[in-house]
């Protein structure tokens, strides 16, 4: 018999048919459901593990504090990037997932702590989709990511991310041994038809 649903986030999980698992990691404001028919969308056959921010600023979910727009409290990303990797193995456990097919979609607020997950604790994810992230730490160690696969959909036209800090994210990451894809779309922050159609490639390209 499996384990009791991990009870630290909120959360919707929804069993596929393929060993593979979409953590879907919504953007500020969003919640557990709101990237679920996306990731639906995006592999019909893989599980969904979808979970709610758990800091409320004024009254928005997010994944982790920030100080203002684009400068984050570190030492919150840090403690909620660590708690989020403790769910999804909780979650992996409970809900008996291939833990080495765990692809994360994230859109802003949830790309971010995403990247943070790549950055700080690399044994998470098998992949990641980054739609519309940014840098968001510079950890004292970069982690060894093995060549993992990292798709980064930046908005050519984002006021919340500039052009030059998604490249700095690719390069750190790059650096760290992932296998990055950058691109740029003519976008700002919102995820068009393009995002979507980019994702669902890349997603269709990673092994299940
Ligand atoms: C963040 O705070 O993670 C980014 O600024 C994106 C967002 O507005 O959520």
């Amino acid at each position: 018999m499996n384990a009791k649903p991990p009870s630290t986030f909120h959360h919707v999980f929804v069993r596929g048919k393929s060993p593979r698992t979409l953590l879907l990691l919504h953007g500020t404001g969003g919640n557990e459901h709101d990237l679920v028919s996306l990731g639906r969308n995006l592999d019909p056959e893989a599980s969904l593990l979808s979970p709610r921010g758990k800091i409320l600023e004024n009254g928005l979910p997010r994944f982790f504090r920030r100080l203002a727009e684009g400068v984050f409290d570190e030492e919150d990303l840090i403690r909620r990037t660590h708690e989020l990797a403790d769910f999804v193995k909780e979650a992996a456990t409970s809900y008996s997932l291939e833990s080495e097919r765990i692809y994360a979609v994230g859109y802003s607020n949830g790309a971010n702590i995403a990247a943070s997950l790549l950055l700080l604790r690399p044994d998470i994810l098998a992949g990641a989709a980054l739609l519309r992230a940014m840098v968001p730490l510079v950890p004292e160690v970069l982690p060894k990511l093995n060549k993992i696969s990292v798709l980064l959909l930046c908005g050519r036209y984002d006021p919340l991310v500039p052009e030059e800090n998604a490249r700095q994210l690719a390069a750190l990451l790059t650096d760290a041994g992932a296998a990055v894809a950058l691109h740029f779309e003519n976008a700002g922050h919102q995820l068009t038809e393009h995002t979507f159609d980019a994702t669902h490639r890349w997603l269709a390209d990673q092994p299940f």
